[in-house]
């Protein structure tokens, strides 16, 4: 997992297209509605932190495991989740979740090629995705998050020399937020490949976005991470 700091302002503005639609305070107001139906809403103080702790990690049932997050504090804002999942938005508020895609991701082709959009992701404050692996959709990642002034982070478990899918607590990474747009690119394996398999978490004491790419080409990505870094 590589932290890019510096992203082609190009990107960026695209990036902020979207980040942009997310802070008007119409769309906010219908985010929020349907967050606040969320159960994991019911958490408070220091409670919301706990799906990011080890304690966490370690009682899942690693073997059980599906890849998804078995919690979130947020919404996944991709229009195919959109689509899938038994939202309480209007037809005119789908409409304009279906836009925001379309605009998004045709400006960011530019750039990213041909790509799978993985994740249009807005957390409130005290969000958060508990750890998983996104092992049943292997490849190279490349996640942009948003956040106002850095206060929140991402963890995950360096596996290079892992020889078991049970994620060993001593080798987590703690990736503070930064003010502003960064980037974070590399490979997420699938369940056999124990060196590449990446266990992940983040949380936020206030709004963040992320969106999230997957290439399953290894030179692709190489050439997109290239872009990124262009300024
Ligand atoms: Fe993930």
């Amino acid at each position: 997992m590589r932290v890019l700091e510096k992203i082609n302002p190009e990107i960026v503005e695209s990036l902020n297209l979207f980040k942009d639609w997310v802070f008007r305070p119409e769309i906010q107001e219908s985010l929020r509605g349907e967050i606040s139906k969320n159960k994991y809403e019911l958490y408070d103080g220091g409670q919301s932190e706990a799906s990011t702790s080890l304690e966490y990690l370690s009682s899942l049932d690693h073997k059980r495991h599906d890849g998804y997050p078995p919690e979130l504090r947020g919404l996944d804002l991709n229009y195919d989740t959109v689509k899938k999942l038994d939202h309480g938005f209007d037809d005119a508020f789908v409409n304009e979740i279906r836009d925001i895609n379309f605009k998004t991701d045709s400006l960011l082709q530019i750039y990213l090629g041909a790509k799978i959009s993985a994740l249009k992701a807005f957390y409130p404050e005290q969000g958060y995705i508990a750890w998983h692996t996104n092992w049943n959709a292997p490849g190279y990642n490349i996640i942009f998050t948003y956040s106002p002034t850095g206060s929140g982070y991402w963890r995950h478990i360096d596996p290079t020399n892992a020889t078991s899918i049970t994620p060993t607590p001593e080798n987590m990474v703690h990736i503070s937020d930064t003010p502003g747009w960064h980037c974070k690119v590399g490979y997420f394996g699938s369940q056999t490949e124990t060196n590449k398999l990446v266990w992940h978490s983040a949380y936020t004491n206030e709004p963040r976005v992320t969106l999230a790419y997957l290439i399953y080409e290894e030179n692709i990505w190489k050439d997109i991470v290239k872009e990124i870094e262009e300024a």
